[in-house]
C-alpha cells in the first residue's frame, strides 16, 4: 500500500497511544463486556444474563484480540478468553440467537482458533455458522435478521445490509469443514442484497422485507437511518466492507463491483457534503440537527483499505487504470482515519473509549455518545494500515 512517510508516523503513534490506554483500561474493566460508557466515561458491562445475546458483545474480545496481536500484553489475551468463555450461555437462548452470529463469534472464537486451534473455540464458530445458516429463507434466498421484536411489527422477510459482514463465518465454515453448504448460502444472500439493497446511485438500504413465503420483494425501511429513501452511513459501511469481504471468499467480482460502486458513492458525498469527513449518521439527513457517527467513519474506512488491496491484488485483471482507483480508497480511508485520531480520539487515561460521537441509529434519544465497535473498527483499521491486524471478518 502507497503510504507516505508522514502517514506511517502517526498511524504509528496512534497505535502506540491506543495500545497504552488501553492496558489500563483492561486492568480496570476485568471480567466485562462492555458495549459504551457510563456518565463519568467507565464501561458497562453486558457479560449478564440479560445482555448476553446482545448484537455487540464479540467486539471487546476482538479489540483484545487485535490488541494482544499489537502489543503482546498478557492482559488482553487472558481477557479475551474470558469473554469468549461468557458468551457461550448465549447458545441456549433461540431468541437470543440472530443474523449478528458473525459480529459475535468471528472476533471471538473464530479469530482465536485460527491462533491456537483449540478444539472449544472451534466448536463455538460452527455452532454460530449453523445456528446463522438455518436463519436462511429458501424462498427469498435471503438470510432472515431479527426474530419476532412482540411488537406489531411481523419481521419474518427481513433482511438488513448490516447481514453482509457476518457471511465471513459462513465462508469460513465451509472451508473448515470442506462442506459448500455454508458458502451456498452466504453466496445466495449476497446475490439478494446485491440486487434488493444498492440502488442505482450506489446509495444503500437499510432493512428491506420480503414475503416469507414467496421471496417476493415487498417494500423498504429506513432502519436505523433518517427514514424512506435515506442513506444511513453505516449501512453503506457495512455494504462497501461486506461486498469487499465476499469477492475476497468468492472471487466473484461482482461483489467487488458491487463494493466499488457504493464506495464511489460515499466519497462522493463525503468530498460534495461533509468535506471535514467527520460522517454524520446518514448522509441524507437535514441540515440540522446534526447528528455524527463515528463508527461509521471507522467501518467505512476498514471497509476503503480492504476494497484498495483487492484492487491492487494480482488476482484481480487490472483495468488501465486500476492503480489510481485503489489510491483513491486508500486516501479516503486514511483522511476518515486521521480525522477520527486528530479530532474524535480520546487517548487520555479518564475514561474507557478511544472514539466519541458515535450513534447507534438516527432516531434514537441519544446520540454522539461511546460504542465499543467504533473502537474496534477504528483499531483494525489503523491495523490493517500497519499491516498488522489479524484477520477476522
Ligand atoms: N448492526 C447493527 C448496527 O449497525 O447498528
Amino acid at each position: 500500500m502507497n503510504i507516505s512517510a508522514e502517514d506511517k508516523k502517526w498511524i504509528k503513534e496512534a497505535l502506540d497511544q491506543f495500545g497504552t490506554k488501553m492496558e489500563t483500561v483492561a486492568s480496570r474493566n476485568q471480567g466485562k463486556i462492555p458495549y459504551t460508557t457510563d456518565d463519568k466515561g467507565r464501561f458497562d458491562d453486558r457479560s449478564g444474563e440479560k445482555d448476553i445475546c446482545w448484537w455487540t458483545n464479540g467486539f471487546w474480545g476482538g479489540e483484545l484480540w487485535q490488541l494482544y496481536k499489537l502489543t503482546g500484553k498478557e492482559i488482553f489475551r487472558q481477557e479475551a478468553i474470558g469473554t469468549e468463555d461468557k458468551m457461550d450461555a448465549a447458545f441456549m437462548n433461540y431468541n437470543g440467537m440472530d443474523h449478528d452470529a458473525g459480529f459475535r463469534w468471528l472476533p471471538t472464537s473464530v479469530v482465536r482458533y485460527k491462533m491456537d486451534h483449540n478444539p472449544k473455540s472451534r466448536n463455538r464458530g460452527l455452532l454460530a455458522a449453523a445456528s446463522l445458516s438455518g436463519r436462511f429463507n429458501l424462498n427469498g434466498n435471503f438470510i432472515r435478521a431479527w426474530n419476532d421484536w412482540g411488537d406489531d411489527r411481523d419481521t419474518t422477510g427481513w433482511a438488513i445490509i448490516d447481514c453482509m459482514m457476518n457471511l465471513p463465518l459462513l465462508y469460513w465454515a465451509s472451508e473448515e469443514l470442506g462442506d459448500p453448504r455454508f458458502k451456498a448460502i452466504a453466496v445466495a444472500h449476497a446475490d439478494t442484497a446485491m440486487k434488493n439493497f444498492i440502488r442505482e446511485d450506489g446509495s444503500v438500504r437499510h432493512i428491506v422485507g420480503f414475503d416469507p413465503a414467496t421471496g417476493e420483494f415487498d417494500r423498504d425501511y429506513g432502519g436505523q437511518g433518517y427514514g424512506e429513501g435515506s442513506s444511513w452511513t453505516r449501512g453503506q459501511s457495512w455494504a462497501l466492507y461486506g461486498f469487499a469481504l465476499s469477492y475476497i471468499y468468492t472471487g466473484e467480482k461482482k461483489y467487488l463491483d458491487t463494493a466499488r460502486k457504493v464506495a464511489d458513492y460515499v466519497i462522493s458525498e463525503l468530498d460534495s457534503k461533509f468535506p471535514e469527513y467527520l460522517v454524520p449518521v446518514d448522509y441524507r439527513q437535514p441540515a440540522e440537527p446534526y447528528y455524527e457517527d463515528s463508527t461509521a467513519a471507522a467501518i467505512t474506512a476498514g471497509g476503503l483499505i480492504e476494497l484498495a488491496k483487492c484492487l491492487d491484488s494480482a488476482g484481480y485483471s487490472a483495468e488501465a487504470n486500476e492503480k489510481v482507483c485503489s489510491d483513491k480508497y486508500l486516501n479516503a480511508a486514511i483522511k476518515l482515519l486521521k480525522t477520527l485520531h486528530e479530532k474524535r480520539c480520546d487517548y487520555t487515561l479518564d475514561k474507557d473509549n478511544i472514539l466519541e460521537k458515535c450513534t447507534a441509529a438516527y432516531h434514537d434519544e441519544k446520540h454522539e455518545f461511546a460504542i465499543i465497535y467504533g473502537d474496534y473498527y477504528y483499531l483494525e483499521a489503523l491495523m490493517k494500515l500497519d499491516g498488522s491486524a489479524l484477520t477476522v471478518f
